[in-house]
């Protein structure tokens, strides 16, 4: 039976000419450049999964802030390279505000995107002692950074957490710690694929082992406050986003604005540095870099390499965002919920036509609404499933692309507009047909 909407040779054949050799770890962009190549040749507009561009407008109190910026000619200026400084300022009201953190202007850093902040928190933590040469993934997780370290030519080791949730995380991680060869630990929080968040007690493990076994927790916030099922979004009050930073001193935390402001384009994000890691001196630091300090090393000798700053417009912009934010004037977390509304819809279109969740439950709880859900189609394996649905007009990525040991698929919601769920029901319907054998 060939019911899709596509030909599956004009699929085969892009796949052939972008010498994408498996389908299913393909990266993210390989299916951007495939879709797309596709999508050129037949006019079929695919329902976009691959990847997490945001889907709404940017935060106009950042672009107004920006154009501001502009015509008053900070184009012609460089940046300083730790950041403007009232963005550190008001980065710094953030994290109290939204995470009851305190945190010094000083270590909050404008990076270009989360991206260059973890790149950058990778190479310094695997410097800093000859001996821990290997950062640990607790995964599943966001591919772009395994990518990182292969180009840093660092090693790491990763563990899909899927099973040792809870308590059992203290045992996994005390496991792989003790062996003495980890420097930095990172995860994502909301978790990019799963959308499975930690508890305090999980993040209260791993703040703990940092301590024990001097490892630098990094945790990438790409999703700040959107687990939706608690309201994150009032400053200064209760409940906050969880974070290890309330277990540990030993934190790099990663705070996007490409998601909860929709700000991908600008690429600016913030980094931010405990006080006291700030100010930590590593031998091995001064030997490698010339420079004592963590946070000295990080600005003045590799944010300095790699960019010299960053955007100093967008550093304008996410002021005027994190301001209004910690002025509690601008709701993001309200504009975001979107995101939750939508994953909801279309959840319930894949199960009621074959599929099941992946990462179902988060801990007792069913999995959150959020930006990302994991499905799998019963006897299909992830790389076939993206290969199917590719042929369906769906465009994902495999779950084994994120470090997960489980069979499927991620399926990131943004990107998908409310008018295409029709056109995606009738796909997955016509998927369904041909591939449950009635
Ligand atoms: C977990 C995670 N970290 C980092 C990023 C990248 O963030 P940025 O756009 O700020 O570089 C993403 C983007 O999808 C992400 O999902």
């Amino acid at each position: 039976m060939n019911n899709s909407p596509l030909k599956k040779e004009v699929v085969d054949q892009k796949i052939k000419e972008l010498r994408i050799p498996d389908i299913g770890k393909a990266s993210i962009r390989e299916i951007v450049a495939l879709v797309n190549l596709v999508e050129e040749e037949t006019g079929v507009k695919y329902v976009r999964m691959e990847m997490g561009v945001p889907g709404l407008p940017p935060a106009e109190i950042g672009t107004n802030a920006e154009i501001e910026a502009l015509k008053r000619g900070v184009a012609s200026i460089y940046p300083m390279m730790d950041g403007i400084k009232p963005l550190k300022e008001e980065a710094s009201r953030f994290v109290k505000n939204f995470m009851n953190i305190d945190v010094s202007p000083k270590g909050c850093i404008p990076t270009v995107g989360s991206m260059q902040g973890t790149y950058a928190a990778f190479m310094l933590a695997g410097n800093i002692d000859k001996k821990k040469d290997t950062t640990l993934f607790i995964d599943p997780g966001f591919p772009v950074q395994k990518q990182q370290m292969l180009v840093l030519g660092q090693k790491y080791k990763s563990f899909d957490v899927f099973n040792f949730r809870g308590g059992k995380l203290r045992q996994k991680l005390e496991g792989l710690l003790s062996q003495g060869d980890i420097n930095s630990i990172i995860y994502s929080n909301p978790n990019n694929p799963s959308w499975i968040c930690f508890t305090d007690e999980e993040l209260q493990i791993i703040g703990e082992l940092a301590n024990k076994y001097e490892v630098i927790v990094m945790e990438d916030l790409a999703y700040f406050a959107m687990d939706f099922r608690k309201n994150l979004s009032k400053p200064g009050e209760p409940p906050y986003q969880p974070t290890v930073a309330n277990f540990t001193e030993n934190f790099v935390l990663f705070i996007s604005s490409s998601k909860i402001f929709s700000y991908a384009g600008q690429r600016c994000g913030m980094m931010i540095i405990s006080d006291s890691l700030y100010d930590k001196e590593f031998p091995n630091l001064q030997k490698r870099f010339k420079s004592a300090t963590f946070g000295s090393t990080m600005t003045l000798r590799i944010l300095y390499s790699f960019s010299s700053g960053t955007c100093h417009s967008a550093q304008w912009a996410l002021t005027a965002m994190f301001r209004a934010a910690n002025e509690g004037q601008f709701d993001f977390v309200e504009v975001v919920k979107e995101y939750g509304e939508k994953a909801k819809v279309m959840k319930r279109l894949f199960l009621e036509n074959g599929f099941k969740l992946v990462y179902e439950k988060d801990l007792d709880e069913p999995i959150a609404d959020g930006f990302y859900f994991t499905i799998a189609y019963p006897g299909m394996k992830g790389d076939e499933l993206v290969q199917n649905l590719l042929y369906y007009g769906i465009s994902a990525i495999a779950l084994n692309n994120t470090g997960s040991e489980e069979e499927g698929v991620r399926a990131c919601v943004s990107f998908v507009k409310r008018e295409q769920f029709n056109e995606l029901e009738d796909r997955l319907r016509r998927f369904n047909l041909k591939y449950s054998g009635n």
